[in-house]
């Protein structure tokens, strides 16, 4: 039921590629809540995704993007403000994509042009999407920009690959760029750390299958949906958390706390 908790807000969605992905579920529910926002993803994505459904059940514009391409991220904050009608209160980066992974490299032969674009596409983007948005002062106070990562950065999950070193650094930009943007504009940037869930990203990590249901057996709560975790992205876009930054959030139902659960036992 909705609360217009996001009522008078604007802001940009990355990464929606069709109804399971995450930011498809935040999208719905920011629309829900009252948010004003556009929809971006790689152009090779929007002709093979399907956005344009979301983009109509949203009441949004859809700007085309590579969140590797500086020149691209000034277009999109520019469009969207103008779009939107002003500077924005919220940004979610929910990108991620391997070659390596896609490829199924072993990690002790990676292919070191693929670590490259896993390592931009996955993580230097966020530092290049808050670098324009901070040249451009595209953020009011107290916004909220939030990237979407994984245990892995912090723990071994030996299929994840080189996906780790990106999360590892995505998480770091978050604290980095969280400071500076804090000091200059009152914006917090914090990453939540999600568990597993079967996304076009998550299944492409090898084993994902027996993989989720051990996450889901070692976690009290059990694993966190992707609706869960859209509704824990809208309390961090929302005036409810203004004092949270340079977090990394766990959004796992427990499972980073944990040690051996019984059910794993059994
Ligand atoms: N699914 C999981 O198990 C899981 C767990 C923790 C964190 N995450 C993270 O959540 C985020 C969203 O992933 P998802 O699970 O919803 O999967 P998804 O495949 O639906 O979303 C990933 C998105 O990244 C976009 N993308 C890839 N390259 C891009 C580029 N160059 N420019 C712009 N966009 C690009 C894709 O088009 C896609 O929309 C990712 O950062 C992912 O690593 C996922």
């Amino acid at each position: 039921m909705s609360k217009n908790l996001l009522e008078g807000k604007r802001g940009i969605i990355f990464g929606a590629l069709d109804e399971n992905s995450i930011a498809w579920k935040v999208a719905e529910k920011a629309h829900e809540e009252g948010a004003k926002f556009t929809l971006t993803n790689a152009p090779i994505a929007l002709r093979l995704g399907k956005i344009n459904e979301l983009a109509s059940a949203c009441d949004s514009v859809i700007i085309p993007a590579d969140a590797t391409l500086v020149e691209d991220l000034e277009v999109l904050i520019d469009q969207s403000m103008e779009t939107l009608g002003g500077p924005l209160d919220f940004i979610l980066h929910s990108v991620g994509m391997s070659p390596n992974v896609r490829k199924q490299r072993p990690y002790t032969d990676l292919n070191y042009e693929f670590f490259h674009k896993t390592i931009d596409v996955s993580a230097m983007s966020f530092h290049k999407l808050l670098q324009t948005a901070i040249k451009k002062d595209a953020m009011n106070e107290w916004g909220s920009v939030l990237g979407l990562t994984y245990i892995a950065a912090q723990r071994n999950f030996p299929d994840y690959s080189d996906m780790a070193e990106a999360k590892a650094m995505l998480e770091s930009i978050a604290r980095s760029f969280g400071y500076h943007y804090g000091i200059a504009k009152k914006v917090r940037v914090n990453t939540i750390s999600q568990s597993p869930t079967a996304t076009t990203a998550g299944t492409g990590v090898k084993g994902f299958g027996d993989f989720i249901s051990f996450a889901d057996k070692m976690s009290p709560l059990g694993n966190a949906s992707a609706e869960d975790c859209a509704n824990y992205c809208l309390s961090m876009f929302s005036d409810y958390t203004r004092m949270v930054t340079m977090q990394n959030l766990f959004h796992d139902g427990g499972f980073s706390s944990m040690g051996v659960s019984y059910s794993i036992f059994e």
